[in-house]
């Protein structure tokens, strides 16, 4: 055996033998003698968490990413020592720590090796800063793939690269760019059908490099601070991805209009520009939910105030867009204009809520205003202060929803775009420079933001959307992925970006549909919108400096894509509105990709294109120009043709044709998908009924159905409707089970029941004990019928 010192890596520093422990409940502290301390704390059974000083004791545990309401308790825990290891032992895996040189190994039960240190932790001591570089190796199966780290603009599989995790305003980022706006330090690995999860809680500029350097070995390091990781067995992907998703929480419920489709550009005025834009809709009706304000609603990009020239009275537009379904976001950056006439630098000022330099002034850089200065949002005061601000905003002019931009921070005509390291933050009492700020800083200005506009839209839901984040932003904002292009490069990118921060606890997010910068055909656009449909945030943008990107700017065949697709997806918000409740209840991503959905198949391990949406709906963009059609992989199991019914069998590589109407969509045999009738905008229309497309299957599916008051926090406290269908199939039957829990009572009475691939002629249809006529059974090629939403069980039989 090779002992770490003698290994000398680089001039690395490594711990030496352990030479005592302690154990307090469910956390050891294991002790080298050159100072190093190795603390084990085991939070669940398939939670264990790993934390490393190299001073002799351990500094303040403080994390913004952990959500403290996450669930702790194990079901076993065990410690045994023997003569050259510790092992500690949970219901689910088993940890040895080698006392010779502090390696970690862990093990299923059945002892198959899940994760081992190959140089395991060692450190360089940074002589500029104080502190450590801190470094962790592991050693990486054959075959092994790597999912997660948020936004990555590259393949799905992260293999064979090597990634930097630092907020970076990236305008016009290409594939494979780094690094991006968000920092989300989670990665899941999967070899020999196992998969585990490493969160590294750390602020600093962290890197991951996954068998890039060195081919089987997957190492992450951090430019200060401490390591410590969290290590989560799965051994499915799914368990691996909630798990991860309570630790660093859940948001609330977004009002549903928020799930609706969004329209944004830089910038829509004046007032009567924004109204011609929301009358289009209208008149050419294109549901849409939201209209953005850029930065030129401001007086000289001063945040929280208006431009009267552009917007006189923005109480009056804002009501009048209300009157019309149209929700008025506006944006808010962190940068705050120097200027002494101006109350909120002037407040801040006199508070001294600003950042400030190593030597005492306050932090000055230039962003859209010309020179700012920039709250501290790692002080909770400073956070109080903001939040008060949006008093004005959301209670008197009826802002509905917040949009950060730029807090990475952005700053312009400096190198690095952002603070100087040496700016100095709180950091909730434990004060640090911007190199350990920096990553966190976007997360604390929306976490303000969330703060102040939920104060002030109460008893309403708040919606915020950012651009930077952290682990754990998730439960305060939504998000965007910045500054894209309309090219077909990034058309393949936001769909690739969408699935990885699904994976990565962050859901809630979208790209700039149609491209930000430059100007995407007609047929991009067309492209783009019918894969912005099936994407939690759905929202165009565009810089707005080549052109417009409203769907009317390109030509009528745009349009009614465009109408038609924005129609699909208000048809599916209650769908898409039960896969949000399944995220927050039980943190499972909206969008599944193939490796997720089935890590068995290793088919699907190098597969990008196609996700599942929800559950049961899979969706394919085309991604290229003049396509009638395309490759692709369906996994296992039998699945409709959305458009034709015809069932196609998966587990193979098979090309579908399409229309330029069209992107290939399949629904998982068995599925029961609630649709609404097409609205303008969400609550514009109360209806008799909705509809339930059911899909036959030889065998048994659940679907599931979440419903409430659409906003507001009576969800709550139990004011919701949430219904499980059971089916199963037989040859000559098909039987729905119904069985729903909540209290809230929806406002139609009646399911409209469209069944879809019946094997067998229909001979008669019961439902609680009562019969159906079959004149009343409706036939267009398929059976549709009508029964009281509160059925408990719908038989039908065939001839
Ligand atoms: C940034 C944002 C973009 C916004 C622009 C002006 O580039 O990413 O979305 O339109 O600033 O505010």
């Amino acid at each position: 055996m090779i002992l770490n010192q003698e290994l000398e890596y680089k001039g690395d520093l490594f711990p030496s033998k352990i030479v005592s422990f302690t154990q307090e409940v469910n956390s050891f502290d294991f002790f080298s003698d050159n100072s190093v301390i190795l603390r084990v704390s085991v939070i669940r059974d398939s939670l264990i968490r790993f934390r490393y000083t190299t001073k002799g004791y351990f500094s303040n545990d403080f994390s913004y990413a952990i959500d403290k309401g996450q669930s702790h308790g194990y079901n076993f825990l065990e410690l045994l020592e023997s003569d050259d290891v510790y092992q500690i032992k949970t219901s689910k895996v088993v940890c040895i720590i080698r006392k010779v040189d502090m390696k970690v190994a862990i093990f299923d039960l059945d002892g198959k090796s899940i994760l081992e240190d190959e140089l395991g932790f060692h450190w360089e001591e940074n002589y500029n800063f104080g502190g450590n570089i801190v470094k962790m190796s592991k050693a990486s199966k054959e075959g092994e793939s790597f999912y997660g780290l948020g936004d990555k603009a590259s393949h799905l599989n992260l293999k064979g690269k090597r990634l930097e995790n630092w907020a970076t305003d990236q305008y016009a980022f290409h594939k494979d760019q780094e690094p991006l706006y968000k920092v989300v330090p989670f990665y899941i690995g999967l070899q020999n059908k196992m998969a585990y999860g490493v969160f590294f809680d750390n602020t600093f500029k962290t890197f991951f490099d996954f068998c890039a350097e060195r081919r089987n070995v997957a190492s992450f390091w951090a430019e200060g601070g401490e390591m410590n990781y969290y290590f989560i067995y799965g051994p499915k992907m799914q368990d691996v991805v909630t798990t991860y998703t309570h630790l660093t929480g859940k948001p609330e419920l977004p009002p549903l209009w928020a799930l609706g489709y969004h329209q944004c550009k830089w910038s829509y005025y004046p007032e009567n520009k924004v109204k011609e834009v929301t009358s289009k809709f209208r008149e050419l009706r294109i549901p849409c939910d939201a209209i953005y304000l850029d930065i030129d609603y401001m007086d000289g990009f001063r945040c929280f105030t208006w431009n009267k020239d552009y917007f006189p009275d923005p109480k009056k537009m804002v009501a009048e867009l209300a009157e019309d379904g149209f929700k008025t976001v506006v944006i808010i950056d962190p940068g705050i204009k120097i200027d002494k006439e101006y109350s909120v630098y002037a407040e801040a000022l006199a508070n001294d809520y600003f950042c400030k330099r190593a030597d005492g002034p306050y932090m000055k850089g230039k962003v859209w205003p010309g020179e700012c200065n920039f709250p501290d949002y790692t002080n909770p005061e400073v956070r109080e202060w903001w939040a008060g601000l949006f008093k004005e905003l959301i209670s008197d002019i009826g802002v509905k929803g917040v949009w950060n931009d730029m807090n990475e921070p952005a700053v312009m005509d400096v190198p690095g775009k952002t603070f100087p390291m040496d700016v100095r933050h709180h950091y909730d009492g434990n004060p640090c420079s911007h190199r350990k700020a920096h990553n966190i800083y976007g997360t604390q200005m929306a976490r303000a933001t969330y703060e102040g506009v939920k104060r002030f839209s109460y008893p309403k839901r708040p919606f915020i959307i950012t651009r930077s984040a952290y682990s754990g932003a998730q439960r305060y904002t939504s998000s965007w992925t910045g500054d894209n292009v309309a090219s077909w490069e990034h058309l393949w990118i936001a769909n690739i970006q969408m699935q990885r921060m699904s994976m990565s606890g962050m859901g809630f997010t979208g790209s700039d549909i149609g491209g930000f910068a430059e100007q995407p055909s007609g047929e991009l656009y067309a492209r783009w919108i019918q894969l912005g449909v099936f994407h939690p945030f759905c929202r165009t943008h565009s810089s707005g400096d080549h052109g417009d990107q409203e769907p009317w700017s390109f030509d009528e065949e745009v349009v009614d894509i465009t109408r038609k697709f924005v129609e699909l997806r208000y048809q599916l918000l209650p769908y898409l509105y039960t896969m949000f409740w399944e995220y927050i209840n039980d943190g499972v991503p909206m969008l599944k990709p193939l490796v997720y959905f089935d890590q068995e198949d290793p088919q699907t391990h190098y597969r990008t294109d196609e996700f599942i949406f929800g559950n049961q709906i899979l969706v394919c963009p085309i991604l290229e120009p003049n396509a009638i059609g395309r490759r692709m992989y369906l996994p296992k199991g039998n699945w409709y043709n959305y458009w034709t019914d015809e069932i196609v069998s998966g587990g193979k590589e098979f090309w579908v044709g399409t229309d330029y109407d069209q992107i290939p969509i399949f629904i998982k045999e068995g599925a029961i998908i609630p649709k609404y009738p097409v609205q303008q905008y969400v609550g514009e229309l109360e209806f008799e009924e909705i509809t339930l497309d059911v899909y036959y299957k030889l065998g048994k599916e659940k679907s599931m159905l979440y419903e409430d008051s659409q906003d507001g926090y009576d969800y709550s406290k139990g004011r919701f409707s949430l219904s499980t269908f059971s089916l199963r199939g037989k040859e000559n039957e098909l039987i729905i089970q119904q069985h729903t829990e909540g209290k809230f009572e929806t406002n139609y009475k009646r399911f409209k029941i469209v069944l879809h691939g019946l094997p067998f002629q229909v001979a008669s249809i019961e439902f609680d004990n009562d019969v159906i006529s079959l004149e009343n059974a409706q036939y267009d090629g398929k059976t549709i019928l009508f029964i009281h939403k509160d059925f408990t069980e719908l038989h039908i039989t065939g001839k």
